[in-house]
């Protein structure tokens, strides 16, 4: 079965966004992360496409793992920025909160409302994740490809803490990267 979405792009009934080369923004931690909330956005949309009453139920459940996977990979992203001293800092972790309060409200929506369509929030998580990459993602990419040329990111680590509300009483990891 073939479904249309948006964008205009036909896929696959299990997925609403393919990973393309060509969203990379040339940082493999990054890229691997954006690999991942993709993989989250299909995971939501899939749970849509099952009958209303259970898609409700495990369409929340989904939801606040993608929120904790979310809260952390814009945290890594912030401490990358904050690190390199990156102009565009400021804004763009502006965004990234604005994107989190819009994320929240929806989900409180939809855990009140029972005519609240998952799909649209689908469409919209699909649609902000997409320009986001393409547009703020890769001027921060950029930005990091130079200072990697210039050695600048040689052997420079951060520490990221990752929670999960969805496990069993919760849990939080810290985790150690290389940036470049
Ligand atoms: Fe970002």
């Amino acid at each position: 079965m073939v479904v249309k979405v948006a964008s205009g792009k036909a896929t696959s009934s299990n997925e609403v966004v393919v990973w393309k080369n060509s969203y990379s923004v040339g940082i493999p931690l990054i890229d691997s992360q954006h690999k991942e909330l993709i993989s989250l956005t299909n995971k939501l949309y899939r749970s849509c496409m099952k009958s209303k009453e259970y898609s409700k139920e495990v369409f929340l459940g989904v939801i606040r793992g993608a929120v904790d996977y979310v809260g952390y990979h814009f945290s890594t992203e912030e401490k990358i920025m904050e690190r390199v001293r990156y102009p565009a800092y400021g804004v763009h972790k502006k965004e990234h909160a604005d994107f989190v309060r819009e994320v929240l409200k929806a989900v409180d929506q939809l855990s009140r409302d029972n005519d609240y369509n998952p799909l649209n929030f689908v469409h919209y998580l699909k649609d902000w994740i997409l320009t986001h990459i393409a547009v703020s993602d890769t001027a921060m990419g950029k930005h990091l490809i130079v200072l990697k040329q210039q050695g600048t990111l040689q052997n420079m680590t951060l520490k990221v803490k990752q929670v999960d509300h969805v496990g069993e009483g919760g849990c939080s990891v810290q985790k150690r990267f290389v940036i470049g």
